[in-house]
């Protein structure tokens, strides 16, 4: 199924209770996790979408035990050093977006180098969420604009967009949460303002092609109004 979306940011949500259910640790739900994560990218180029935003890992995920912090870094760390080939050889070019200030240098360096590897590669932008959280991230625009003198009369939404993690980027068309919670969980906080929000009891480890091509549907079905009525955007709706 081809799409109208330039940019899908999705919210992996899930993994744990799809393990609970199975009667398996929570890790083995993120490693099902990542599994899916590599699928929902080769999906997304076929419908020619060309950014993907995966949340990896949240800025208050640190919260959670120990031994499944650090499960999940070990994963992530896999999961770059086995894909990037195939990403870079199928076109793709990765991003990172958070602080990864708090990461070990090794982390940093593995995550430089393959940003580096990819950098010229333009089917598709796929930008992964680690560290990342929403009002940490425009927290650190603004200081980047105060440690810089800008004046507040150079203020404008577009030029704070360029000091966001995400500078690169259009704002998300469409916004999937599965796991069947309804919120935002300080994920792109700015850009999320006129995204249409999808939200799937789907476990993030079963989503697949298909539960993929219901959101594609289902955004398809919608009339972005920007602000405007719906007579302005030509749908006729009040
Ligand atoms: C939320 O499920 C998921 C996470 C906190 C981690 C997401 C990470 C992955 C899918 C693996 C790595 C992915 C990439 C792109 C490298 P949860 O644990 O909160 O689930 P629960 O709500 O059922 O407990």
């Amino acid at each position: 199924m081809q799409s109208r979306i330039n940019h899908l940011a999705i919210i992996m949500d899930g993994n744990g209770r799809w393990a609970q259910r199975q009667g398996l640790p929570r890790l083995k739900g993120h490693e099902m996790g990542a599994r899916a994560a590599k699928r929902i990218v080769e999906d997304a180029k076929a419908r020619s979408i060309k950014y993907l935003t995966l949340y990896a890992f949240s800025s208050e995920n640190w919260n959670r035990p120990r031994e499944e912090v650090e499960g999940l870094f070990s994963l992530m760390e896999r999961f770059i050093a086995e894909e990037v080939d195939r990403l870079r050889q199928s076109g793709i070019c990765i991003h990172v977006i958070g602080d990864l200030s708090r990461f070990s240098l090794r982390l940093q360096d593995t995550i430089r180098r393959t940003l580096d590897e990819t950098k010229d590669n333009t089917d598709l932008h796929l930008a992964i969420a680690l560290n990342y959280g929403g009002r940490d991230e425009i927290v650190r625009a603004v200081k980047g604009l105060m440690q810089n003198g800008v004046s507040p009369d150079d203020v404008t939404e577009q030029s704070f967009s360029t000091r966001l993690d995400t500078s690169f980027m259009p704002d998300p068309d469409l916004l999937v949460r599965t796991g069947g919670e309804w919120r935002i969980s300080n994920f792109l906080l700015w850009q999320l303002a006129y995204t249409e929000l999808y939200f799937t009891p789907t476990l993030w480890p079963d989503f697949d092609s298909a539960t993929l091509d219901e959101a594609i549907a289902w955004f398809g079905s919608r009339q972005r109004r920007f602000g405007m009525t719906g007579e302005q955007v030509g749908g006729g709706r009040p």
